[in-house]
Formats: C-alpha cells, structure tokens, sequence
C-alpha cells in the first residue's frame, strides 16, 4: 500500500473510479482486499471500524495485503453484497444481520424486540456459547465466516407524523430490511412493512413511497432521514449489529501465519469498535438536534405499551431460530 493514501473511504467516488483508485492505491504484488459496506458519512461507527481495520491490515501487513474499502454502497449494496461474497468478487462484508433471512433463520434472534435491552447485554450474547456458534452459522451452507460482531446501536422509528404510541403507526408504510422478524413486528403494529435497499431509503421517504423507517442515530444522521420525516421515537426497541465476515475460500488462501495475523487484528478492531460505538452513537444523537431533527421521548408507560403490542412476535420465530439462542440472548 502506498503511503500517501490508506484509505479510500471518504472519497465519493463512481464504482469506476474508485476501482481505478484502488488499483492505483494498493503496491504491485500486493494482494488486494475488497471490503465493501452500505453506509456513510465519517461518524458512523461501521464507516469508522472499517477504515480502522484496513489501515490495521495495510501497515502491518503491508506488501502482503491491501484492503480497500467501498462504503455507501459504491462497490456493491444490499442486494448484491453476499452473492458477490460467494463469487469471490468482494473478500469482506459488515451487513446487518438482518440481511441473511436467505442464508439462515438463526440471526432473527438479534432483530426480536425489545430482547436486548441495551448494546452492552448484546455484546454479553455474543460472547456466550451460543452467540459464537452462531459466527459459523452460514459456514456450511455458503462458505461464510463471521469474524466478529460490530453492534451499531439501538434502533428508532421515525415517521412523517409524530408517534408516541404504536397505534400512531397504524395504516402507515414503514421500509424494513428484508428481516422477517421486523416484518412481523411492523405487522404487529397495524402498519405495512416495505423491503427496501439502505441506499434507497431517503429517496423513498422523501417521496413518501414509504411513511417511515426504523434505524440507529448514525444511520439517520449520516444518511440525513431526519430532513424528510416529522420526528424520530426514542423506542429503542431493537438492535442493529452486524456480521464483519469473510468467507472460507478467503481464509483458506491464506498462509498459516499470514491467517493468525489477519485474525488477531479482527478480534483487536472488532473489540476497540464495540468500546467506542456506544459514544459514537450519543455524538450522532447530539448531531440530529444540531442539525433540526426531532426527538421524541416516552413516558416508561408508553414504552411499555410498544413493549406489549410486539412481544407476541417472539413467539411466531421461536422454532426457526431455537428456544436455547433466544433464552440465551435474553438472559445475557
Ligand atoms: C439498514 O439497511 O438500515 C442498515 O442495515 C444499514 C447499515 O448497514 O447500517
């Protein structure tokens, strides 16, 4: 890798130019490491944990490796990103685990709502048998390895009209990811779900193809959804984490001591993201009421109420994702 430039990230660049660049970027003989994500902006923790491991992996494996990263889906968005993953066309992903609905069942255990309470009880799961079985889920059928988990944050509603209750919701069309978990859960409120790209959601929101969406501070800061909706609902009601993830294939090309390094340095930048995510998280909130967005609080009555109408939701997913993860998850 270069020394003038490490990382591409910030750069808005067209899906040519930035292969161009990244050419360009990465020392002849190096081995270039594509890592392409969806979100943006500098704050967001994802945005933050990636440039931090690619600068990780080009100074001390430098000559060996070259990671370049893609953000805002410029490389590749939702509905492309693990199916180049399996084609070898990308080496590195950080998707929300409510995008592998096709790949396995098992991740609806981290959209339920209202199971974990907070970011910290999140990462106690995954550090319990079952949430690091659960890094291998995709591992036999589509060559997948996770190689940590990055929390991103509590989520939020927002909406083109103010919502205190869940039946403030009722009859509006809220984009989801493509999570049957939050389908149910958005059903659950009297309103319609709408799968939709993260790339696409200001736009839709804007031209009210959609009323409403639900996401972390960073996302509906770096992202701006706070100029084209009424106010944002603190219900935190579920959590949004994803899987940093290679697959096999990748690892496997890798020399025994070239693995080790590749691997300690995921573990070192998967814990120093989940350190700093909570204040990153607070720093974004602060930026939405800077910028004029709206925040609305609940009474812990009204909370409860949004706690009650979703709670049946569980139930309907218990079998498919296994009565042993989501205790787990719940008692972490
Ligand atoms: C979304 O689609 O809302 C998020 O998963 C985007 C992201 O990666 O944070």
């Amino acid at each position: 890798m270069k020394k003038l430039n490490l990382v591409l990230t910030t750069l808005a660049l067209t899906f040519s130019a930035g292969t161009a660049f990244a050419a360009s970027a990465c020392d002849p003989g190096e081995r270039v490491v594509k890592f392409s994500h969806v979100t943006g902006g500098t704050t967001h923790p994802k945005v933050v944990a990636a440039n931090n491991f690619a600068d990780r992996i080009n100074k001390e494996m430098n000559g060996k490796l070259c990671v370049v990263v893609y953000p805002n889906s410029t490389l590749f968005g939702d509905s492309k990103e693990l199916e180049a993953l399996l084609l070898g066309d990308v080496q590195l992903l950080a998707p929300s685990l409510a995008k592998f609905g096709s790949y396995t069942p098992k991740y609806g255990v981290f959209d339920l709502p209202f199971i974990f309470k907070d970011m910290d009880q999140a990462i106690r799961f995954t550090k319990t048998p079952e949430g690091k079985d659960l890094l291998m889920a995709m591992k036999d059928n589509a060559g997948f390895v996770g190689l940590g988990y990055w929390m991103s944050g509590m989520k939020y509603f927002s909406a083109n009209k103010k919502l205190i209750l869940p039946s403030d919701a009722e009859g509006l069309k809220f984009r989801v990811q493509t999570s049957d978990v939050a389908k149910a859960m958005i059903k659950a409120m009297g309103a319609s779900p709408q799968a939709m790209a993260f790339s696409e959601v200001y736009g839709a929101l804007q031209t009210g193809v959609v009323d409403g969406q639900e996401n972390t501070w960073s996302n509906i800061y770096t992202k701006k959804f706070y100029e084209v909706q009424d106010s944002i609902t603190e219900t935190n009601h579920q959590l949004l984490a994803y899987l940093f993830m290679t697959s096999q294939d990748f690892l496997d090309s890798l020399s025994p001591a070239d693995r080790a390094q590749f691997l300690a340095i995921a573990d070192e930048v998967t814990q120093e993201a989940n350190e700093s995510v909570k204040a990153k998280e607070a720093a974004n909130r602060a930026n939405i009421l800077k910028a004029g967005g709206k925040i609305n609080t609940l009474t812990p009555e009204q909370r409860q109420i949004w706690v009650d109408t979703m709670k049946p939701v569980w139930k309907k997913f218990q079998g498919d994702i296994g009565e042993n993860i989501i205790n787990a998850a719940a008692g972490a």
